[in-house]
């Protein structure tokens, strides 16, 4: 399965840190925002990734992660979202180098603590339809939010004033190839983007959707609570890390 970090978007929410600079190349805590999506595809095992990003700092990217020596890769893969067209804008740019296999999408403001290895190798042997991750959190409706019936979800509400459960639609999606057909016949929404939201009720609509929970803490970085949130998080795990490294000595 190949990887794709989205990483486009003009991140306003976060104006006027992002007036100079790409929102994914901001800090948290000791690295910048982009590495953590990418170093959450590898330890899954990928390593064909696509990095989407766009904006005036493109390139920026390309001296930041160059080649993705710094990750273990032998070679990234990077394409140009020309605007802010939405997530699944992002993504239709993908469909080459998805050639028609299996992806793992993942939101370049998404950070996690734990792994995402389990999931993938979840959505390998599902071999089709799509996947995504589920986390219970305590404000959904700055989120996708599903309405979960038994075993199955059966709606996604886009940032609902009501939210049908205490669960966020976190940004790491797996889809089979379809999803480039389905980004074909998307509209946009209110907010003038694809919405990756209708990618996935689509996917409901047809009985393809799956999902986990997603095992300890995810938190987006995109606003400014939030990337303060973030980066005290991993301050806390590299902390944490280094005393039971001290511990194991
Ligand atoms: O973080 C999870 C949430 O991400 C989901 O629960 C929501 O369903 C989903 O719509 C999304 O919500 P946000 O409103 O927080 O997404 P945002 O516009 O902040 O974009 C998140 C990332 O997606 C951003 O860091 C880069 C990428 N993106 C976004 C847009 C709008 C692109 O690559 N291109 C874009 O045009």
């Amino acid at each position: 399965m190949k990887g794709i970090v989205l990483a486009g978007g003009l991140g306003s929410r976060l104006f006027p840190l992002t007036k100079v600079t790409n929102k994914h190349l901001l800090p948290i805590y000791h690295k910048p925002m982009i590495y953590y999506p990418i170093e959450t595809l590898v330890e899954a095992g990928m390593r064909e990734i696509l990095i989407v990003t766009g904006g005036k700092n493109a390139g920026d990217f390309l001296r930041l992660l160059g080649n993705g020596k710094e990750f273990g890769l032998a070679h990234l893969n990077y394409a140009y979202q020309e605007g802010e067209g939405g997530i699944a804008a992002a993504l239709a740019l993908a469909e080459f180098f998805a050639d028609g296999g299996l992806v793992c999408v993942i939101l370049g403001d998404n950070i996690i603590e734990g792994s995402i290895a389990r999931h993938a190798a979840n959505f390998r042997q599902q071999g089709e339809g799509a996947r995504i991750l589920l986390k219970e959190v305590e404000d959904p409706q700055r989120f996708g939010v599903p309405e979960i019936r038994g075993s199955q979800i059966v709606r996604i509400d886009e940032k609902p004033a009501v939210p049908a459960s205490n669960y966020a639609v976190t940004g790491i999606y797996m889809y089979d190839a379809e999803v480039f057909d389905i980004i074909k016949t998307l509209k946009p929404s209110g907010r003038g983007e694809l919405e990756i939201t209708d990618v996935n009720n689509e996917y409901i609509r047809k009985g393809k959707m799956t999902y986990d929970a997603l095992d300890g803490w995810w938190t987006d970085a995109g606003t400014f609570d939030s990337l303060l949130r973030a980066s005290n998080l991993v301050a806390a795990k590299a902390q944490q890390g280094s005393q039971t490294a001290i511990a194991d000595r």
